[in-house]
């Protein structure tokens, strides 16, 4: 698994605006949105593209389009924010979704909700979560997609712990992930430090 980190400073000024108490919901999700742009963009450096004729109105040339747009996997609640910047960077993308929530005393994840293609065979998969923290969720997820023979599957999120990251690469499950920083670390429970909170809560209200 590889991993790219976007230290653009676009992309860490929408970071840090995501990490300050003094950003309400709504600047929160605006800051998701665009960084979610940026994250994504630097994802589709991997995707294959195709040469195709087109007509500019002086002469006829050869243009470029994506060879298989991925199917894109937003992991419910918190990734529903970063959906709609994906898909408008990627609008003949179709979309699957996963619900988990996380487990507060084991921190494992329990699935809620599965609504993905039977075959992913040949498909390239786009999973979207900000959060990596303990790497539960995003493993459940990942391995879903490989069950269903998925064997491209690429992950942005916003902020992703060390050892998330471990967990992540020793799956066996993804080849690249974008995120905008690696934290510290997790604290007693589970929360990325300095991290941004609950992405959930900070986006939708606490449950
Ligand atoms: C958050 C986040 C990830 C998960 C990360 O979701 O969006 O899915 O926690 O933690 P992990 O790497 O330790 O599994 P949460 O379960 O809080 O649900 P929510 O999106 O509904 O808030
Ligand atoms: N889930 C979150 O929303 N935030 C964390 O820091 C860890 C898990």
């Amino acid at each position: 698994m590889d991993v790219l980190v976007v230290d653009h400073p676009l992309a860490q000024s929408r970071l840090t605006a995501m990490r300050n108490t003094e950003s309400d919901s709504g600047a929160f999700r605006a800051a998701l949105h665009e960084l979610t742009t940026m994250l994504v963009y630097e994802a589709a450096r991997s995707f294959a593209v195709e040469a195709y004729p087109i007509e500019t109105p002086v002469a006829p040339t050869m243009g470029t389009r994506l060879a298989n747009p991925p199917l894109i996997v937003p992991v419910l609640r918190a990734g529903l924010g970063m959906a709609d910047s994906a898909l408008a960077l990627l609008p003949e993308s179709s979309m699957g979704f996963v619900g988990l929530a996380r487990d507060e005393k084991t921190f494992e994840p329990r699935a809620y909700m599965e609504s993905l293609p039977g075959d992913l065979s040949g498909l390239p998969v786009l999973v979207l979560d900000p959060m990596l923290a303990t790497g539960g969720s995003l493993v459940h997820c990942c391995r879903l997609l490989v069950e269903r023979g998925c064997t491209d599957v690429a992950v942005c999120c916003v902020l992703a712990a060390p050892e998330g990251i471990e967990r992540l690469r020793a799956s066996g499950t993804v080849r690249h992930l974008v995120t905008a920083s690696i934290d510290e670390g997790l604290n007693d429970k589970k929360y990325i430090v300095p991290g941004l909170g609950d992405a959930g809560d900070r986006q939708f209200g606490g449950m």
